[in-house]
């Protein structure tokens, strides 16, 4: 488990294959919230040690799909914490009507953790429905695929070029060119990453790759430059 300060964790899970071909990279956040009840976002596949580190915190009584893509974990473990409630991206279920689903996020949701965790969907996005979140005790942004920064070792030449063009690889990364090519209302998108951007967060939680414990905020900035500065 890698802290992000005081109740707040990811985990790394296995490798998943996209297109059963592009090794992809997994994780999750765990927050304990106040309560003591543990929240998961993005699942990864569970496994008998993720599962012990995750019983060590607290109860999970949340289990949260940040957008209609990162679905892989949801089942597996409500299926082990039957209790816990299915907390999704808007779009999750037209992608996945077999998965329960509790509530979908939208802006006006309440959640039993408000106060401690923000949360905003990103809007104007032909195809990404992915919901941004703010843990605020440890002052951490948490995205899942609105940037990458894919780790360039090991990684087949092929699968590397491919990241180079759409601009995730390295410490660096971005915003991937394919999300940026396909916004359906620039505007709304713009007022979402402004709202992202007024949040007070010092760490970057991604799904995929190189996080940023303290000093985020110019990173983050900069990522966000080729909608923010027009
Ligand atoms: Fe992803």
């Amino acid at each position: 488990m890698q802290s992000f300060g005081e109740n707040i964790w990811t985990i790394d899970g296995d490798d998943v294959r996209m297109f059963k071909l592009l090794p992809f990279t997994t994780r999750m956040t765990v927050v304990r919230l106040q309560s003591g009840a543990v929240w998961i976002l993005s699942p990864v596949q569970p496994s008998p040690e993720r599962q012990r580190a995750v019983d060590r915190l607290g109860p999970v009584e949340h289990l949260v799909a940040p957008n209609k893509i990162h679905s892989l974990g949801i089942k597996p473990w409500k299926a082990l914490y039957p209790s816990a409630r299915v907390w999704t991206s808007p779009a999750f279920s037209q992608r996945h009507p077999d998965i329960a689903v509790d509530a979908a996020l939208s802006n006006d949701v309440e959640t039993p953790w408000s106060g401690e965790i923000d949360h905003c969907v990103i809007a104007g996005h032909a195809v990404l429905d992915e919901v941004a979140f703010l843990h605020r005790p440890s002052g951490t942004l948490i995205l899942t695929d609105l940037i990458q920064k894919h780790e360039a070792a090991g990684a087949p030449l092929v699968w590397r070029g491919v990241k180079q063009l759409v601009g995730v690889l390295g410490r660096e990364g971005g915003v991937p060119r394919d999300i940026r090519l396909s916004i359906r209302d620039r505007a709304a998108m713009r007022r979402s990453i402004d709202t992202i951007l007024s949040w007070d967060f010092d760490n970057l939680i991604i799904a995929h790759g190189h996080c940023v414990k303290g000093g985020a905020r110019e990173d983050v900035g900069r990522a966000f430059n080729w909608i923010t500065s027009v």
